[in-house]
């Protein structure tokens, strides 16, 4: 075997690996946590705009920073291991607008609480654009849907 075939073979396996990581990740991501809602759209209802992302801020700044910290990375807060929202590479309940919405209306994982009481639909997808604007470039709520992660 030359040292060509030899390194293919090495990068197809590797490959093949990282696959099923993303396939086994995605699928304890579907069932943990967030209560599952068929109904929730995958993508963002509410068209992306810099007034409904000022909005998102405005429902973080009030109900999530307290654990997730102002700048979303949750690191000034030692009584919860509230998720760094900068991070999706990090994130257990997914990353598509939907996950985010279902996470903050039901909740997520055990200490997540469900904020249906205290916000509307609309404004949780407006918070959705604000989550976005945390992350990284790639991950904006202004991005194309599709080349989200
Ligand atoms: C009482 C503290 C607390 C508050 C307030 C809070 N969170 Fe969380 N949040 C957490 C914790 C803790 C987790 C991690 C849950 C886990 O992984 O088990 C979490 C997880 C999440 C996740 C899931 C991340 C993942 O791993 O997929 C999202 C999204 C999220 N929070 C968004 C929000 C939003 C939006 C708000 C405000 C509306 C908010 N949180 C308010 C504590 C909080």
């Amino acid at each position: 075997m030359t040292v060509v075939t030899r390194a293919l073979r090495v990068a197809t396996f590797l490959s093949l690996g990282l696959a099923a990581a993303a396939v086994a990740q995605s699928e304890a991501s579907q069932g943990a946590g967030a209560a599952d809602d068929p109904a929730v759209p995958a993508v963002n209802p509410t068209p992306y705009t810099e007034a409904a992302e000022k909005r998102g801020r405005t429902h973080y700044l009030r109900h999530c920073q307290i654990c997730h910290g102002f700048d979303g990375r949750a690191l000034e807060n030692i009584d919860f291991e509230a998720t760094d929202l900068t991070d999706p590479e990090r994130w257990r309940f997914g990353t598509t607008d939907g996950d985010l919405f279902r996470s903050t209306k039901f909740g997520a994982g055990l200490d997540m609480p469900p904020f249906e009481a205290e916000l509307d639909d609309a404004e949780i997808w407006e918070l959705v654009h604000y989550l976005r604007s945390l992350g990284p470039e790639e991950h904006r709520a202004a991005a194309e849907p599709e080349n989200r992660p």
